[in-house]
């Protein structure tokens, strides 16, 4: 059944306090509930509904009296007991299986251990419950269990009492201050360890801080905990946001179905955002780390503090929070160019994976109208495109006006569950300008093209710039309305530099100025332009649309040597890239011979080489669009053709640049003891992908470089690029390099992940080969980060092996999902989601495709998650 935003009802009643008693036990878990309600006055419902899933009622009472069959009544999970009293007290109890509770949401068993996740409805897991983020409620939770098995006991708040019962169990009580919704409870129970410190506040109350792994992770904690401390004070710096607890813990988990969960006061973590050391994690993993616990604790104010009036509003506490994790990570980075290279590498992950999908059949706005399966709404478009959306408000109001706002939105709602409207009020509100018009960012769905054109007049000496914008349809929105669009301009000058900006009808000044884009079309002059200049256009991506200007190649050329805003000095690159790459692609299927014009390399090779640009820089601007990318702007995708296409570029620019590469690779050692700052990382960047291109050339010198780099690493990062290197290739050490890490860090699942996913996707890799590598004894469908480093890798990581012509990638697809949605349908979802740019390839794989998704749908006991994804996948256009 379809859920829709229109048909939002308050509650009819208000819990005010929960007291919860756990007697753990992986095989029965019993779970005592008692909560205090209240009527909502402002409704007329008498009626109290309570939401249950996958558990068994052993008994309910009410105001003292147990409640018999025919007092509620109970279907689909949904328990409603009509005609309640204004003020009720519930005691429920109920019966769980944690040791069989494969799917990761509610109360779960991991390695032994205990772990909840109740994001968004996994506490209709754990008790019967009015499960809806709207019903706020304070919490005393007393876990007892086996002090033994379960030595360390955890829940939200504070830690009031702890004790023995005697006969080898023991109890923990725990209290959490603040009043929060039933997606933030957590408990956490067994043998773990914890790395912990003490910190003082800027208002001077002291916190106590802990990371808690199992036995043996103690080394792995550091950047974790550091990055938490970074977090903290940069909130309380940026936003003037403190934390509000005395107690603050992570806990990792080796079985999570997400990235990591912002629980109050007990955040529950994915070992991989948690776990590093040198030896088994890469810069990017330590970025990754950086980032999630960032997120996470940000949550604490945007997404606990104020919560969310229902789960339409998803993007209110994600995208804000998302927004946040990225101008922290920017800000941790510090220098200009490093502020540059984040935001080129959120583009990425936006173009990457967020446009394919607005493009597609899940296309859904940053607010959705309505949902089947919540789960399947934790979204690129929620996370990615609402942190776009939130960066627009920073745009066009500035860092003080966007702090205002901020600043406002926290005294209006600190301790409501609210709307993306109350934010966009908050924003409009604290600096005195209308935002009506900026709603469509939350109502439309569909990526708005803007075309720029251009006209100079010499002799008046004005240069005009015209916008028209548009948004495809999308499902369920057929046409669009126009968008407040801040698109950034800067103007150079022939000799490279910015022009200063006289916008008529405007006080704007300096050498960029955001217009407001707000009609289908409008035209933008600016005087005093003698010369014709180069436009620069979006700069730093100062909306999420696609930008399109007939740029010829000279003036690409152009700003990618010159440019001062080093996002579109990127951008020239990509866009100049791009074209060959679809001109390379298109000769690949008309079977004619490719050729690459010596400019491309030239530009590059100017990029390359020079000095005074960043490391991390030059490696961005180096790395070609991906095969996603590419066949994003394909009418008809083909994956072989285009694969081709990119590989002989790559070949051709690794000829060309050969002796600059290899100067790079030598440049841009980082001797000494491994350090994952910015600057290091950006040379180790650099190095590796001077590698990685020399290993194109796939001859004696390029294989030696690799395997004497595999051999001698002392870090991750450059272990896992050479043995990309060698994987990738016909390096005669190839076999040898993949068991020798295997055997290597047999005991580090995070580093086993890495060698699966490397596997999965390298251009040799064929179905029958990831069929081989599912009977290697450390393959588990269970494990989500297993089933992702290997399933995932291949139908999303290797397209051309994936789509190949047989249709064997897709009856591997249908069949794994299948199995998945047995045991976990959250993930089942996740994978099903493969196949949603179906429509856009050649007939002979579409037909395939849609037979596979066709046998996915008509799957018997499918979950409803992985019914709304096929279902909507094969929804006619
Ligand atoms: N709120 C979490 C975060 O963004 C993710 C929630 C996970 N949700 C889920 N259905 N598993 O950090
Ligand atoms: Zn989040």
């Amino acid at each position: 059944p379809t859920i829709y935003r229109k048909d939002y009802t308050p509650p009819a009643y208000w819990v005010r306090t929960v007291e919860m008693g756990f007697d753990l036990e992986p095989s029965a878990t019993r779970v005592a509930t008692r909560m205090t309600l209240e009527r909502n006055r402002a409704g007329r419902d008498r009626t109290l509904t309570l939401y249950g899933e996958e558990l068994e009622l052993v008994q309910i009472r009410l105001n003292g009296k147990a409640l018999g069959k025919n007092a509620y009544a109970l279907k689909d999970g949904v328990l409603r007991i009509a005609d309640a009293p204004e003020r009720v007290t519930l005691e429920i109890e109920t019966l769980l299986r944690p040791d069989r509770n494969t799917s990761l949401m509610g109360l779960y068993v991991s390695n032994g251990n205990f772990f909840t996740q109740c994001e968004a409805e996994g506490f209709r897991k754990i008790t019967y419950f009015p499960d809806r983020p709207d019903v706020m409620a304070t919490y005393k939770v007393m876990l007892r269990a086996d002090k033994k098995k379960y030595p360390v006991l955890l829940s939200n708040g504070n830690l009031i009492e702890q004790g023995d019962l005697g006969d080898g169990r023991h109890y923990a009580l725990w209290e959490d201050p603040f009043k929060k919704p039933s997606y933030l409870f957590a408990l956490v129970a067994g043998q773990l360890v914890c790395q912990e410190e003490k910190i003082k506040l800027k208002s001077g109350r002291e916190a106590l801080l802990q990371v808690w792994v199992e036995e043996g992770n103690l080394d792995k904690t550091q950047h974790a905990m550091d990055s938490l401390i970074n977090s903290i004070r940069w909130d309380e710096e940026r936003f003037g946001l403190e934390l509000d607890l005395d107690r603050f813990m992570i806990v990792a988990v080796g079985d999570f179905n997400m990235g990591a969960m912002e629980n109050k006061g007990l955040n529950i973590f994915n070992t991989k955002f948690v776990l590093a050391n040198p030896r088994i994690a890469t810069d990017v993993d330590y970025g990754n780390i950086e980032a999630v616990v960032g997120h996470e604790y940000f949550h604490n104010w945007t997404g606990n503090r104020v919560t969310c009036r229902d789960w339409f509003q998803l993007s209110l506490k994600e995208g804000l929070t998302v927004f946040r994790d990225q101008e922290f990570s920017a800000d941790m980075i510090g220098t200009d160019s490093g502020r540059a290279v984040k935001r080129i590498d959120d583009v990425r992950v936006l173009r990457q994976a967020q446009f394919p999908e607005d493009a597609g059949p899940m296309a859904h706005p940053v607010r959705p109208d309505s949902f089947v399966e919540i789960s399947n709404f934790y979204t690129v478009t929620i996370y990615e495109k609402g942190a776009e959306v939130v960066r627009m408000y920073q745009t066009l109001l500035g860092r003080d006006g966007f702090r205002k706002g901020m600043d406002l939105y926290f005294e209006r709602h600190d301790g409501q569950a609210v709307e993306c409207d109350d934010f966009r009020a908050a924003m409009a509100d604290a600096n005195g300008r209308d935002l009506t018009q900026f709603e469509r960012w939350y109502s439309q769905a569909g990526t708005p093209r803007v075309v720029a054109s251009v006209a100079h007049d010499a002799a008046a000496r004005t240069y005009a710039i015209t916008l028209q914008q548009s948004c495809p349809s999308t499902p369920g929105q057929k046409t669009k309305q126009p968008f407040h669009i801040p698109v950034a301009v800067g103007l150079l000058g022939q000799d490279g530099k910015d022009l200063p900006l006289k916008l008529r009808g405007s006080d704007l000044q300096g050498t960029t100025v955001v217009l407001e884009l707000t009609e289908a079309q409008q035209t933008f002059v600016f005087d005093g332009v003698a010369d014709l200049p180069v436009p620069s256009l979006l700069r730093n991506f100062s909306a999420p649309v696609v930008l399109e200007y007939d740029y010829r190649d000279d003036e690409l050329a152009f700003l990618m040597a010159h440019d001062s805003d080093p996002f579109n000095r990127w951008e020239a690159g990509q866009r100049l890239a791009l074209r060959r790459l679809l001109a390379l692609t298109a000769a690949v299927r008309a079977g004619g011979g490719m050729a690459v014009d010596p400019a491309l390399g030239e530009s590059l090779r100017l990029t390359l080489t020079d000095d005074a640009l960043d490391p991390a820089f030059r490696e961005i601007a180096l790395t070609l669009p991906s095969e996603t990318v590419i066949a994003e702007q394909m009418d008809v995708i083909d994956p072989q053709a285009i694969h081709q296409a990119r590989r002989f570029l790559r070949h051709a620019l690794a000829q060309a640049l050969r002796a600059d590469l290899v100067d790079a690779y030598r440049n841009n050692q980082t001797p000494g003891a491994y350090s994952p700052d910015a600057v290091s990382a950006g040379k180790r960047a650099l190095k590796n992908l001077a590698l990685s291109y020399i290993g194109e050339l796939d001859d004696a010198a390029a294989h030696a470089l690799a395997q004497t780099q595999c051999d001698g690493a002392d870090n991750m990062t450059d272990r896992f690029a050479a043995l990309a290197a060698l994987a990738n290739g016909s390096a005669p050490g190839r076999a040898a390099a993949l068991a020798r890490f295997y055997q290597d860090f047999e005991d580090e699942p995070l580093v086993i992940d890495k060698w699966f996913s490397l596997q999965a996707s390298a251009r040799t890799t064929d179905v029958a080969a990831v069929r081989k590598l599912m009977q290697h004894p450390a393959f588990s469908l269970k494990n989500p980060n297993r089933a992702r480093s290997l399933i995932f890798s291949f139908c999303n990581g290797n397209p051309s092996q994936f789509h190949a012509a047989d249709g064997s990638g897709y009856d591997f697809w249908a069949e794994q999902v299948i199995a998945l949605d047995a045991l976990n349908p959250q993930v089942a979802a996740r994978l099903a989601r493969s196949l949603d740019r179906w429509r856009k390839y050649a007939p002979a794989l579409r037909d395939r495709m849609r037979s596979a998704l066709e046998r996915v749908a008509a799957a018997p006991a499918l979950s409803k998650d992985t019914k709304e994804v096929v279902g909507k996948s094969l929804a006619a256009e």
